[in-house]
């Protein structure tokens, strides 16, 4: 059935219960074939190979229960959790909103997640050993108890320890805005103590391991973190999360307090991706997030320097099909402009 017809009935659900509804009807769903690669599309980006550049991004299958169904989907990788290591339940609800004027979303989950012993039981049920099946990567987060205690890096120690033998990729989530004070970590100071315990716990196996900032940064904030990645050997740089800033809205839930992300975000995530090259150069490969839902977006974010995309919130108004369509779109874009493959096209604007 189009998604035209389905979204109204999803829209008459409170927007909690329709996201649970659709990671059950997924989970109902048989899981598709390895991933087929398109030699227009296929990336290396960090050591892996990416059957196309478009990901589901972090914080929709928080649990790690249907990561491994979105290549049916056409999404060429896709980032569960943020798990955290000890179970929590988040905040009350009501705490996911959907501004349906303004296609954009927020939410105020603070990090709900069975934690990370049950993901991995969970996980190593699908799991192919790494390199094998659909690219899956893994984000990782604090316990709301430890941030508050300021034992928040021994929680993302514990994460890539639990973590990296089942994920092709951890990500370092220090910019979810629910979680008081997680968000400081991404000062130089406390960001060098934490990537200087992440990176060393990393295995024999040496996982690559990015790190997921915030659109609200400082121009002085993007150096610092630009900086630091450079000196731990960071091996890519999400950009971005939601933003606690609240461009012009004309939804009723404007002003509920949380993460916006959607379309208002659009512009705030292709400004940091532009800061990010800007500093960086090749030196460091981007991931683009951020009110992506076209194929023109998504090829304007990797022209702008991201080797990836990755995207949330359009599913919620484009229905489960839209990472095809965005494939599909690239490879129109790609063939007008004489571009062979995907990685040809990254940063050609910069
Ligand atoms: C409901 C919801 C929950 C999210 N949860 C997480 C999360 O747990 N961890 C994380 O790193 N990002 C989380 N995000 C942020 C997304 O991964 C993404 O960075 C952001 O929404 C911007 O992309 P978009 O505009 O395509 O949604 C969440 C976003 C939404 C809408």
């Amino acid at each position: 059935m189009p998604y035209r017809l389905i979204r109204p009935l999803l829209f008459a659900l409170d927007a909690e219960r329709a996201h649970n509804l659709s990671i059950a009807a997924l989970r109902m769903m048989p899981t598709a074939a390895a991933p087929k690669s398109d030699p227009m599309l296929t990336i290396r980006v960090a050591g892996i190979s990416f059957p196309n550049p478009v990901g589901l991004a972090a914080g929709y299958d928080k649990d790690g229960r249907v990561a491994h169904k979105m290549h049916g989907l056409g999404f060429g990788f896709a980032e569960l959790g943020t798990l955290t290591p000890l179970a929590q339940p988040g905040n009350p609800q009501p705490r996911l909103f959907r501004l349906k004027e303004d296609r954009a979303v927020i939410n105020r989950f603070g990090f709900n997640n069975g934690g990370q012993g049950a993901a991995c039981d969970r996980i190593a049920r699908y799991r192919r050993p790494k390199g094998k099946g659909p690219v899956i990567g893994i984000n990782i987060g604090a316990n709301k108890d430890a941030t508050a205690a300021g034992r928040g890096v021994a929680d993302y120690v514990t994460g890539v320890q639990v973590m990296s033998p089942l994920a092709d990729y951890l990500t370092v989530n220090i910019s979810s805005p629910n979680t008081p004070g997680l968000r400081a970590l991404q000062g130089r100071g406390p960001l060098d103590e934490l990537l200087g315990a992440v990176m060393a716990e990393r295995g024999v196996d040496r996982t690559p391991i990015f790190l997921k900032v915030a659109p609200d940064l400082e121009p002085a904030d993007v150096e610092d973190i630009a900086a630091a990645c450079i000196d731990h050997g960071i091996d890519a740089l999400i950009v971005s999360n939601t933003t606690i800033t609240r461009p012009p809205l004309r939804s009723p839930y404007a002003d509920e307090a949380g993460g916006l992300s959607g379309a208002p975000l659009h512009d705030l995530s292709l400004e940091r991706i532009r800061d990010f090259r800007r500093l960086l150069g090749r030196k460091l490969p981007l991931i683009g997030v951020g009110g992506i839902s076209t194929a023109d977006q998504a090829y304007a974010r990797i022209r702008a320097g991201a080797s990836l995309i990755q995207l949330y919130s359009a599913l919620v108004y484009e229905g489960p099909y839209l990472a095809r369509r965005i494939n599909a779109g690239l490879k129109l874009l790609m063939k007008r402009d004489g571009v062979a493959n995907i990685a040809d096209a990254m940063g050609v604007d910069a």
